[in-house]
């Protein structure tokens, strides 16, 4: 009893010595994942991608979870796919946009760091500006951006909702 736990030790430092050092050059030598390189065509890294993973992952991928239940805890454990902001929710009261980015990319970072590393899809309804941030611009509805019969305008309204957007951190 007292001399087996020094020979134990032993043990795993032998092992530990023989399979370490193999170990840190694979890691270095980072495999080579065919998902990854966008030089590749986009149907097969699809393939690839899908043939990786598992039913859980998938599961997790196909759900989309609302904002107020996207802890980064949550969305790392399901692998979630993808997180939206319903009308009205928001980070916090009268949140900046900073605090909206701050936000976006915890989720983000969280779904970074699971096995496959898939971004998060982060849903906004922003359809007549980017109404759920305190101070953003708010066009009219586009039943009447319809009737201006401007195109030119309608498009510039999507580009500063864009913008807006881009602000809080939603790609
Ligand atoms: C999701 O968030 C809502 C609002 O905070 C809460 O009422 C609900 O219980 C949450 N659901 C889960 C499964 O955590
Ligand atoms: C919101 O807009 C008002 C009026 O321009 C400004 O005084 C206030 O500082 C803004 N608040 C935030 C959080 O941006």
């Amino acid at each position: 009893m007292a001399r087996s736990p020094p020979a134990a030790a032993v043990a795993c430092l032998l092992v530990a010595a023989v399979f370490l050092p193999a170990a840190a050059g694979e890691k270095a030598k980072a495999e080579y994942v065919k998902y990854k390189d966008p030089k590749q065509p986009i149907n097969e890294r699809v393939d690839d991608l899908l043939n990786r993973m598992t039913l859980e992952e998938k599961i997790g991928q196909m759900s989309q979870i609302e904002r107020a239940n996207a802890t980064t805890e949550v969305i790392e454990k399901y692998f979630v796919g993808s997180v939206l902001s319903g009308g009205g929710s928001v980070p916090s009261e009268k949140a900046t946009a900073s605090v909206w980015q701050k936000m976006v990319a915890a989720m983000q970072k969280a779904a970074l760091k699971t096995r496959l590393g898939i971004p998060i899809i982060y849903g906004i309804d922003a359809v007549h500006g980017n109404n759920n941030v305190y101070n953003a611009t708010i066009f009219p509805h586009n039943v009447a951006l319809g009737a201006t019969r401007d195109p030119n305008l309608v498009k510039r309204v999507g580009d500063a909702t864009a913008r807006e957007a881009r602000a809080t951190g939603i790609p």
